[in-house]
């Protein structure tokens, strides 16, 4: 384990916890875990792809540390976020007889982290949740926070609990194993945080980003940990979403829409919808006169420099002529929606993120039809 782990606070009262980040701590995890767990005894729930990668030496170290686990290994991908795995769940913990005083440790991203979590809250109507992140996008975003959920036809994440963890173990060396892809689409959400409230962050991903991605240690940890930072804050701040939290929604009501427009998994990873989201927000704050077009041109000039898409129509398979329509459908079904209102997060500029419900529908379809169909704005202005 590394010798200088980097423990942030999420000060929630009673509910208060850490977030723990640096190399090697899933060798360590039994030592970390041992004096906050009053029995030791554990559900470790794990993907067959971070299985096969991660959970042998979790559970050397586990076992070293005298806690008795049982592993559930659920199948890999966004499909497993539903109520039919989330009823297996819980019946292979009601088997291991997992009671309250014991917990459940989710080591995986964030489909597991959301999966494990919600199932934790539910068992015995509530039960410790250990959070073991092993993505980029879960070390710092999702594993933070409590918020857990599944989703349904009727959108994503739509059923869900707040249920903090006990503990977020941000193993950095597991971002190593993790495929180019899904470190990219973790990437957005760190390009989040700068965007939302730190533009020197945001700077400072300009000039480091590439190198983060390309696997430099030093970069990653320290994007791990400023992402962690801004997101500890914002939870104590407001746990449950009714103010600050809500920054965090930064591109993600076009997001959302983008990935059930290509119904969860269809080839488009949240990572990427929220990098896409990103920059159809600074667009909406620029046509809306509130962030300078400059600005916007420079959210998505990063994106596209560390190869994330910037554009609906790249993360969208066929464009047909309803699409602009459904997208604002999806909309509409978001969990922010206020009173019928939609709410998105906009910016005065870098750093400088708000949230409104004031901005008007027809704005939002002429900002994705002029995306979606470029060709129909060039000719109506021929
Ligand atoms: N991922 C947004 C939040 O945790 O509030």
């Amino acid at each position: 384990m590394s010798a200088d782990p980097t423990r942030i606070a999420v000060a929630l009262a009673e509910r208060s916890y850490d977030v723990v980040i640096g190399k090697g701590l899933l060798a360590g995890a039994g030592e970390l875990l041992k004096p906050l767990l009053p029995q030791p005894r554990l559900a470790v729930v794990t993907d067959e792809t971070v299985a096969s990668l991660h959970l042998p030496k979790l559970l050397q170290s586990l076992g070293g540390a005298g806690f008795a686990c049982t592993e559930i290994v659920l199948p890999a991908g966004e499909a497993s976020k539903d109520f039919t795995h989330l009823e297996a769940l819980l019946g292979s913990l009601l088997e291991a007889r997992i009671e309250r005083g014991e917990a459940v440790l989710a080591l995986g991203g964030g489909v597991i982290g959301d999966l494990a979590g919600l199932a934790a809250s539910m068992l015995r109507r509530g039960v410790d949740v250990i959070q073991a992140p092993t993505t980029l996008l879960a070390q710092v975003d999702s594993a933070i926070g409590g918020k857990t959920g599944i989703n349904t036809r009727h959108g994503k994440n739509l059923v869900g609990t707040f249920h903090q963890p006990r503990l977020v173990l941000c193993d950095t060396t597991a971002l190593d194993t993790l495929p180019e892809r899904d470190l990219r689409a973790g990437y957005a959400e760190v390009v989040k945080y700068g965007l939302l409230g730190d533009a020197d962050f945001f700077a400072w991903l300009e000039e480091f980003g590439s190198a983060l991605l390309a696997g430099d240690a030093v970069a990653r940890r320290r994007a791990v940990i400023e992402s962690c930072r801004t997101k500890a804050r914002l939870v104590a701040a407001d746990e449950r979403e009714g103010g600050a939290r809500a920054l965090l929604n930064l591109g993600h009501t076009f997001a959302h829409a983008l990935e059930a427009e290509a119904a969860y998994g269809g080839g488009l990873t949240h990572g990427e919808a929220v990098a896409v989201g990103l920059c159809l927000a600074f667009e909406l704050s620029a046509r809306l006169e509130l962030a300078a077009a400059s600005e916007a041109q420079r959210v998505s000039r990063h994106l596209t420099a560390v190869g994330l898409p910037s554009e609906p129509g790249q993360v969208l398979g066929r464009v047909d002529e309803s699409m602009a329509e459904r997208l604002l459908g999806h909309m509409r079904q978001d969990k922010k929606v206020q009173g019928g209102r939609l709410v998105f997060v906009l910016a005065r500029g870098i750093g400088d993120a708000f949230v409104s419900n004031e901005v008007p529908e027809a704005e939002v379809l002429a900002l994705l039809t002029d995306k979606l169909y470029p060709q129909a704005r060039r000719g109506a202005e021929i």
